[in-house]
């Protein structure tokens, strides 16, 4: 097999991430092949996309829970992360918090992308949050998983102005926009192994 560095994308909505991603590939921007892409909601945008670009799609059942798996649908999606070979996992608009298993399987190995700038907003609707707080700057982070929610190692931010006549919709759009930017990037970065951790801190080597 090659050496091809390989990444499993994981969803549950519109896929407007793992899109960004899969035509940076496609591009060559990212030196890595999508080697499955997997999500707890049957008929989520991410698999339609996937499946138009004939990459490895499934729908897993989530089981019983609303915010996690449990721990059968955990089983699937490890084993269908191993089978598929995967060096790195994305969460794309994954709406699941992973737990212990999960994170284990991949330490170190699951980055994910939160619309705000990071250790603000953590949770639901940031950018709401943003505009209810009313700070000048949002934004968006990609950062490594650990059992925090929306806490781990910081790995990219990118800002972007909030304006007076912003509303939550306008905000969202204008930060959704800049993720479709940064992720690529760090995406990028990982596959080229440009990225290191030292604590909390993680460091871009130049290329
Ligand atoms: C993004 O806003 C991301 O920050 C959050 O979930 C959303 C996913 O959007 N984690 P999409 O499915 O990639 O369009």
């Amino acid at each position: 097999m090659s050496n091809t560095f390989r990444i499993g994308v994981l969803g549950s909505g519109k896929g407007s991430n793992f899109v960004a991603i899969a035509d940076a590939v496609a591009a060559g921007k990212i030196p890595a092949e999508i080697a499955v892409v997997l999500s707890d909601v049957e008929d989520a945008g991410i698999l339609v996309h996937a499946r138009e670009r004939k990459l490895p799609a499934q729908f897993i059942a989530p089981g019983k829970f609303r915010t996690k798996l449990d721990e059968d649908a955990e089983r699937v999606f490890v084993a269908a992360l191993h089978n598929a070979k995967v060096d790195l996992v994305v969460l794309a608009g994954f709406m699941r918090v992973l737990k212990g298993d999960f994170l284990r399987a991949f330490e170190g190995r699951i980055v994910n992308i939160h619309p705000s700038l990071l250790p603000c907003f953590p949770g639901l609707q940031s950018w709401k949050q943003a505009l209810d707080h009313g700070v000048k700057v949002a934004g968006c982070t990609v950062h490594f998983v650990d059992a925090g929610v929306d806490a781990g190692p910081i790995i990219g931010q990118q800002a972007v102005p909030v304006l007076d006549n912003d509303t939550p919709e306008s905000l969202h759009q204008r930060i959704h926009a800049a993720e479709h930017d940064l992720y690529p990037k760090c995406v990028a970065a990982l596959a080229r192994k440009e990225i290191s951790v030292v604590g909390r801190r993680v460091m871009w080597k130049k290329s």
